[in-house]
């Protein structure tokens, strides 16, 4: 017994410098810990969640870990817009969002946590009490390293008397048996009597209860934890199953009931009532984790943290002159936030360098589990990638189902949309239903470029057809900017703190030598003294491609579907046309006694502390004690940088005002997760 352990005690202790991270010094007695939790785990496909957390708290906080993390985090924080704000958000979402982040960074400063984890689940999620996607922090030693599963996807379904009720996704086996073909016995093995064997009869089945408590109770409690959306219906939608068009077809969204991206449950009871049965029956059923597509394999401690835990080469920024042969190091260039967590489409560096983004930032991946063949809409008329066109059998109802605002060339992007749209125009399409579900955002000036094609040029369109935005102006940013000015840091124009990059409110360019994070406007929020940018105005036009002079529809004729998850550009193009063209938006699957929001953080541009980072170091800015330290753990820490204005009220940010979807759209077993169902019920009842 002792001699085969002896290899491991002997590694652990040689390894003990790397280790440092996770394992922390040897007993005092000399005795080291004879089994490593995390070996138990290595290189296996599918763990018991209670193995993985057993891994993830053997790492001991390590202060110098734990002071960098905050440390980061506190500073890059100072460049995110909305810190003040989000200290209690107005109405209507002053219930929602109340968040002192600096506070709680403070508190978690001071509090002892039993391992490096319960830290790391702290801070998560109080960064997430933010509600605000671009503003998250992760770190891809825990977040979906592995993915937590259990293979009953749920969805909230409305009677045909109007009453609503949680139900297992009518699809769940498909779904489950095609994407855990290689777990799917263990789960019909652990169902106890006459269940067992028969996951595939709970398909559809009314949910009475979870966990011995009214299905809401649990919704609800994840709604408190989610973040990443502004209201609290879109929070709740994030329990349930969905779908979502990505660049190679068409996917399906778990939901947090069926997919955790940390392994924090190992079980659920459910009461349910199978379709076509009167009996009601309760069993458990274990969640089970598996190795993220995404992370990098390990088979011990030691190499669980050199592969997945430590900063990787772009983890930090870097100093963007510092060009070897005339190339800019890895780290200076722009990149998406999210690192591991990022939409599977690449965005090549000269791609982003000219085009901004704004995106929300997820600790899980994109998913790759497939949509049901038979629920993806077939016969496209038009598109390419997360852009699809089809025309329904009334002959006059044209759909753009469009899954992100991203892809990888933003002119063809541009081209697919607009030949897309005037497909369907030659084809008959007299109405538009523009299908969102899941569009976490993208290329700004898309959003601006899809609202002017489709509205036609007009003063809500030309030369602006988003938001006008500012930025944050904290004494590190205005000393980033003034290097720029006067010390020409920047001579490549890398920098998004170049002036060359913005315009007045009146659209004319700053010049080069404007410091325009001087005389800020002072701003009181929340009792907290603040300070921004002047008002900034549109960064898109003229296009790179001449739009047509006419719109493309009437826009009375258009209405925006999805489960509310849309944001970002989603949001700057979604809020543009409900607002200003009087677009009708319709939120499918929501609780009916709940306000649906048509999509949430709306933000203006999103970025990161990579990206702060990087202008820091090029201004020679990095030994200024405002200045972030580097990471020394691969985290993630994204931001709201610039925010737009509302249209409403155009003196307060678009953020927190009020975005009622017109019409909360009932699903039903036959609708919901089927796209093509869901536009043709739409289109019958709501254009
Ligand atoms: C904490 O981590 C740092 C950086 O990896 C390391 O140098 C230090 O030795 C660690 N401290 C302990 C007590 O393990
Ligand atoms: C339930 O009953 C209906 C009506 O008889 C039938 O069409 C349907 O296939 C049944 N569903 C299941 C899952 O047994
Ligand atoms: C924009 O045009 C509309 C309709 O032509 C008009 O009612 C409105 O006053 C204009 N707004 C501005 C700011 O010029
Ligand atoms: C920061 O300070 C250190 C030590 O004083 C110095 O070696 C380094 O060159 C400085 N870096 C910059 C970017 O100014």
């Amino acid at each position: 017994m002792k001699s085969t352990l002896l290899p491991f005690v002997l590694c652990a202790v040689s390894l003990a410098s790397l280790n440092n991270l996770a394992l922390g010094s040897p007993a005092p007695d000399g005795l080291v810990k004879r089994v490593d939790p995390c070996a138990a785990i290595g290189n296996q496909e599918w763990v018991a969640p209670s193995a993985v957390r057993a891994c993830f708290e053997s790492f001991p906080v390590n202060q110098t870990i734990k002071s960098n993390i905050l440390e980061v985090v506190t500073k890059t924080l100072a460049f995110h817009t909305s810190v003040s704000y989000q200290v209690l958000a107005p109405e209507p979402f002053t219930a929602e969002v109340h968040e002192d982040i600096l506070g709680d960074l403070a508190r978690i400063g001071a509090t002892q946590y039993k391992s490096a984890f319960d830290m790391h689940v702290d801070l998560s999620r109080s960064v997430k009490r933010l509600m605000d996607g671009h503003c998250v922090y992760t770190n891809a030693c825990f977040d979906s390293l592995f993915l937590t599963f259990v293979p009953l996807p749920v969805v909230l379904l409305t009677d045909s008397q109007g009453n609503q009720a949680v139900h297992i996704a009518p699809e769940a086996f498909q779904v489950a048996s095609a994407e855990f073909a290689d777990e799917i016995q263990f789960w019909q093995d652990s169902l106890p009597g006459n269940l067992k064997g028969q996951l595939a009869s709970l398909s559809g089945a009314k949910v009475l209860a979870i966990n011995g408590q009214d299905p809401f109770a649990s919704v609800d409690a994840n709604a408190l934890i989610t973040g990443s959306f502004e209201g609290f219906g879109t929070r709740q939608n994030s329990f349930f199953s969905s779908y979502q068009r990505v660049d190679a077809g068409w996917n399906y969204v778990m939901g947090n009931f069926a997919q955790m991206s940390l392994p924090l449950a190992d079980s659920v009871t459910l009461t349910v009532q199978r379709v076509n049965t009167s009996a009601v029956q309760t069993f458990s059923i274990p969640y089970r984790s598996r190795f993220g597509s995404t992370s990098v394999p390990f088979s011990d401690t030691a190499s669980l943290i050199a592969n997945n835990c430590v900063a990787t080469a772009t983890t930090n920024g870097a100093d963007a002159n510092a060009a070897s042969n005339g190339v800019a190091p890895v780290a200076a260039v722009r990149r998406l936030p999210g690192g591991r967590f990022a939409p599977k489409t690449q965005i090549p560096p000269q791609v982003l360098q000219k085009h901004a983004v704004s995106i929300l930032v997820d600790d899980k991946p994109q998913s790759d589990i497939v949509l049901p063949p038979p629920l993806q809409p077939a016969a496209p008329i038009a598109g390419t990638g997360v852009t699809q066109f089809y025309l329904l059998q009334d002959g006059k109802t044209g759909v753009l189902a469009l899954g992100s605002f991203e892809e990888a060339d933003f002119d063809t992007f541009q081209n697919t949309l607009l030949t897309g749209l005037q497909t369907l125009v030659s084809k008959g399409a007299t109405q538009l239903i523009a299908d969102v579900t899941n569009n976490g955002g993208g290329f700004i000036c898309i959003a601006h470029w899809l609202h002017r094609i489709i509205a036609g040029p007009k003063n809500t369109t030309v030369p602006q057809a988003g938001l006008d935005t500012k930025a944050r102006a904290g004494p590190l940013a205005q000393l980033i900017v003034k290097a720029i000015v006067e010390d020409d840091v920047d001579p490549n124009e890398a920098l998004l703190y170049n002036p060359l990059n913005w315009r007045f409110s009146n659209n004319t360019p700053f010049p080069a030598d404007f410091d325009w994070l001087q005389n800020p406007v002072r701003t009181v929020i929340n009792g907290r003294q603040d300070a921004f940018s002047l008002r900034i105005g549109q960064e898109c036009q003229p296009f790179s491609q001449t739009p047509p002079d006419e719109p493309l529809f009437d826009t009375k004729k258009v209405v925006i579907v999805s489960n509310g998850r849309c944001a970002s550009s989603c949001s700057l193009f979604s809020v543009t046309l409900n607002k200003e063209e009087g677009v009708k938006t319709v939120v499918v699957g929501g609780k009916n006694d709940v306000g649906q929001q048509y999509c949430g953080t709306v933000g203006g541009e999103s970025s990161d502390f990579s990206t702060m980072d990087t202008e820091v170091k090029t201004a020679g800015l990095k030994n200024n004690s405002l200045a972030p330290p580097d990471f020394m753990t691969n985290s993630v820490q994204g931001i709201t940088w610039r925010l737009g204005f509302g249209i409403e009220d155009p003196t307060q940010p678009e953020e927190w005002q009020n975005r009622p979807a017109t019409v909360n759209f009932p699903l039903t077993a036959e609708t919901v997760n089927n796209p093509m169902a869901i536009w043709t019920a739409i289109a019958a009842s709501v254009l």
